[in-house]
């Protein structure tokens, strides 16, 4: 067993045991480890955060747990069908979406999640960089095999925006909203990101990456001044932090729900419910779009995705990839 995979373990049985201690014997004997093996493994948890008691007589019992993202916390009871089923956690690393895409060329089962407490070159759409500080926010990419075609692999940046929402919702109480093509807003300011990516053939996909960046704990200096739309996270608007390992769950949840409407119902449902989460439909909007600014009534979304512009001359426009503003 790796050194990773004995923490998971010693972690995964702790969990089971609720409050109960686990003896070193017990433990040792699990893993198929040395008792100073289990000893070091614990130590190494400690190093992290863990509060582990330890009697001689009893063994070890986990007291208190810190906020991180380790794959034996988020797997534990999770009950999803697919997503997390695999996750792969990274301290530091330079993009999820990087290390997703290593992950795609591999036998990766469907469904593997990376999370990372911070990124050095997390990845924005059109090129941009997504600040990613340690510790404070959510940065995962999910891996998907789906069995539709390259031009509907779009369609998956809305299940995420759908399952980003209703985690919002869920943990905090809170009404996210969402903003064409890939943004969830809180307080009309920008809470997360989505960045999708696949490696396709003419008919038919390898795999799809679902890059999703939450802003959970971030504090207001910890923000670019120059950012080129308003942003925000989940603390600064709900005025207490919120648990970045409840939030991943609850994201991993619901994108387990969103995702099997999708496969189940298809696109109309998600379509749907995201259009009943954007205020722009319906509403006079600019878009910034192939080095043009186009102005039009947003009418809602067409079975790729695309964005469809109602123009003054009445004749309708499909926006593929873009930035839109109210007007
Ligand atoms: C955007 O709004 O521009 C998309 C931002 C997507 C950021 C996430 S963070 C996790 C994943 N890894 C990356 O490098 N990017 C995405």
């Amino acid at each position: 067993m790796t050194i990773k995979g004995a923490r998971e373990e010693i972690l995964r049985l702790f969990r089971q045991r609720k409050e109960e201690f686990v003896s070193g014997e017990e433990l040792s004997h699990t893993l198929g480890v040395t008792r100073t093996a289990v000893w070091k493994q614990i130590k190494l948890l400690r190093d992290l955060g863990y509060v582990i008691e330890a009697i001689p007589s009893r063994g070890y019992r986990l007291a208190t747990a810190p906020d991180t993202l380790i794959p034996a916390e988020i797997q534990n009871g999770l009950g999803t069908r697919l997503i997390g089923r695999e996750v792969v956690y990274f301290e530091k690393t330079d993009s999820t979406n990087v290390r997703a895409h290593e992950l795609g060329e591999t036998a990766a089962p469907d469904g593997t999640v990376v999370v990372a407490e911070q990124q050095s070159g997390g990845k924005g759409r059109r090129g941009r960089h997504w600040i990613s500080p340690p510790g404070v926010n959510l940065y995962t990419s999910v891996l998907l095999r789906p069995e539709i075609f390259p031009r509907f692999a779009t369609q998956l940046t809305f299940v995420s925006a759908v399952a980003v929402a209703r985690a919002i919702g869920e943990v905090t109480g809170l009404k996210p909203r969402v903003k064409w093509p890939n943004d969830v807003l809180l307080g009309g300011k920008k809470v997360a990101g989505l960045l999708n990516e696949m490696s396709a053939e003419t008919e038919s996909i390898n795999y799809v990456i679902l890059g999703i960046g939450v802003n959970l704990n971030m504090r207001a200096e910890q923000f670019p001044t120059d950012l080129r739309y308003p942003a925000t996270s989940v603390a600064l608007e709900q005025g207490a932090p919120v648990s970045r390992l409840d939030f991943a769950r609850a994201l991993f949840r619901r994108l387990d729900d969103t995702y099997f409407l999708y496969l189940e119902k298809g696109f109309q449902p998600v379509v749907r419910e995201w259009e009943g989460l954007c205020d722009m439909i319906g509403g006079e909007v600019e878009v910034d779009y192939q080095d043009r600014f186009v102005r039009g009534r947003a009418e809602g979304l067409d079975p790729d995705g695309a964005l469809m512009l109602r123009l003054p001359d009445g004749k309708l426009e499909r926006v593929l990839a873009g930035d839109v503003r109210p007007v």
